[in-house]
């Protein structure tokens, strides 16, 4: 076997490599919109790149072994064709998941959420009335409301306490009612007339204290979940994009070394040619 068939099986090998954060980040992507993001079809294109990736690596190493010269062309296709993919998902990533981000409070460590500060494509899916009583029910289901609850050695935890933790978008977004509400604390998901002004926020009527409505109808909870869904989508882009960026240089690099093959095919055979046809030649002498 050649050198360069050495090195194209040594870069398909890492690209095979490779595919296992690709699909490992699609897997991550799908396990968490169970528990908490519930949006469910974002994840499919990164698994199917993660799986023709490592398919296509392999194909590739087995078509360097056995110097298969049909296989590494059909390699170097769909290498090119899930490069492509790959860019167009990272780019669809950063544009769905551009615009938005939480809000300080005054006098809360946790962020909230305002749907006005989201937009684009994705805000008009989850904003969908059909879409949104799907997404609402899973979240519910999901039981992250109920799973905020903390208490202080047996004793639930006071206004202060909550008021000082950090609490993830769907928290902040969905189980409790805005803070320009005015409404006040008894427990995580149970808060009476505060005294104080109610605010114009149309989040403050969608507020319930039955433990199956919450906030789950605000429009702080979608909100909530685009910011969400922006945090998870933000990790997983870097990794694609290192990944990208291997990968171009590994394309290169099985490129140049194929090119390199058939070069040396071409001599060989221009080599052979000469000699069947001089012998003749030489035997009549
Ligand atoms: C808050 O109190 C209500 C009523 O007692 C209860 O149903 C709910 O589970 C409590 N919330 C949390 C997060 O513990």
């Amino acid at each position: 076997m050649r050198a360069s068939n050495h090195l194209i099986g040594v870069v398909n090998f890492l690209t095979f490599l490779l595919s296992i954060p690709i699909l490992a980040g699609g897997i991550w992507l799908s396990s968490k919109a169970n528990s908490t993001d519930c949006i469910k079809f974002l994840q499919w294109p990164l698994i199917v790149i993660g799986v023709s990736l490592m398919v296509v690596s392999l194909a590739g190493f087995a078509g360097s072994c056995y110097r298969n010269t049909f296989l590494m062309y059909l390699y170097m296709w769909a290498m090119f064709f899930i490069i492509a993919a790959l860019i167009g998902f990272v780019v669809f990533a950063y544009a769905v998941t551009d615009k938005g981000s939480g809000r300080p409070v005054l006098n809360r460590a946790y962020l909230e959420y305002n749907l006005e500060d989201y937009s684009g494509w994705l805000e008009r899916k989850v904003s969908d009335p059909g879409y949104w009583a799907k997404l609402s029910s899973c979240i519910r289901d999901s039981r992250v409301c109920s799973k905020m609850g903390r208490t202080f050695h047996g004793v639930p935890e006071t206004s202060d306490m909550f008021f000082s933790r950090k609490l993830s978008p769907i928290e902040s977004g969905c189980c409790k009612p805005p803070t320009d509400c005015g409404y006040g604390y008894v427990n995580e998901t149970l808060w009476g007339p505060g005294g104080g002004l109610v605010g114009t926020n149309s989040d403050c009527a969608r507020w319930s204290n039955d433990q199956r409505q919450l906030c789950y109808g605000c429009d702080s909870c979608k909100a909530g979940v685009l910011a969400s869904l922006k945090h998870s989508w933000r990790k997983v882009s870097v990794i694609n994009i290192v990944v990208l960026i291997l990968l171009v240089i590994f394309y290169v690099i099985a490129y140049a070394a194929l090119r390199n093959n058939k070069r040396m095919d071409n001599d060989e055979s221009y080599g052979e040619t000469r000699m069947t046809k001089s012998h003749p030649t030489a035997m009549h002498f």
